[in-house]
């Protein structure tokens, strides 16, 4: 049996980090985004954070033009962020929690503690026909509330898996989470420091249908180009999911 094409939606947050180093206007993440859709992504995902620590404001409406694939705007669960969202219409949200002191989106959305909220904003979403993701950890109970409140999309949170891949609890979490969605009929998404090294194994769960992977690709487009950084992911994760053929 051949597992499901697997997409791969590149994360260009960190382009606009390097950009903001200094407060210039190069590199261009919209520009990035153009080359990692010519390297074959599926995707284009860009966090516009509140603090504006990376994308801003004027790099989404860029990129809402610009990207001709699909733009996945990852965001917070806001007045703003959703106004926003519905002036721009990108084909998919994913809604992350998010606190200004963290380095990076440390764990999921509580989508338990904030049931109300995020079914507002999901219905809110999908009035407009925007496809919505729940960035979640993979915790059955998460991934129960997430079908419950009108999700069409879940991503699992993959940090844990990223520190301790060789926890072999940190990958059966994700496997159970994924098979738990997938019989809901959510479509199963993943990322958080995924990268070549790692990818495999959770490129391999058969329910996983798209990964976001950024802070490795951009980081190793240092060294080998970003061409060349997203079709080593895209190759990995496709011997992946060739490896698990039988
Ligand atoms: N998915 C979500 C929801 C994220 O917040 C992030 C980080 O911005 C990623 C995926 C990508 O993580 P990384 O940059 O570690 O690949």
């Amino acid at each position: 049996m051949s597992l499901r094409y697997q997409r791969l939606y590149v994360n260009i947050d960190h382009v606009a980090t390097v950009r903001q180093a200094r407060r210039s206007q190069e590199p261009d993440p919209v520009a990035a985004a153009t080359l990692c859709e010519q390297a074959g992504a599926d995707g284009i995902t860009a966090h516009l954070r509140e603090d504006r620590r990376h994308i801003q404001d004027d790099d989404i409406h860029r990129l809402a033009a610009a990207v001709t694939t699909l733009l996945n705007l990852e965001c917070a669960i806001t007045d703003d962020m959703l106004t926003l969202a519905e002036t721009l219409r990108p084909a998919q949200v994913t809604l992350v929690p998010e606190r200004r002191e963290e380095i990076t989106t440390e764990g999921g959305l509580d989508v338990i503690r904030h049931e109300a909220a995020v079914r507002d904003a999901v219905t809110r979403l999908k009035r407009l026909g925007i496809r919505t993701s729940l960035f979640i950890d993979p915790d059955a109970s998460a991934v129960t509330v997430s079908h419950a409140v009108g999700a069409e999309a879940i991503e699992l949170h993959t940090g844990a898996y990223a520190h301790a891949p060789r926890d072999p609890a940190t990958l059966r979490a994700l496997r159970e989470a994924a098979a738990l969605g997938a019989s809901l009929g959510l479509a199963v998404h993943a990322g958080h420091g995924l990268s070549v090294n790692n990818v495999g194994p959770v490129a391999a769960i058969p329910e996983i249908e798209e990964l976001n992977i950024g802070h490795a690709i951009v980081g190793r487009a240092i060294f080998v180009g970003l061409d060349a950084a997203v079709r080593e992911v895209r190759a990995a994760m496709d011997e992946a999911r060739e490896a698990d053929l039988f």
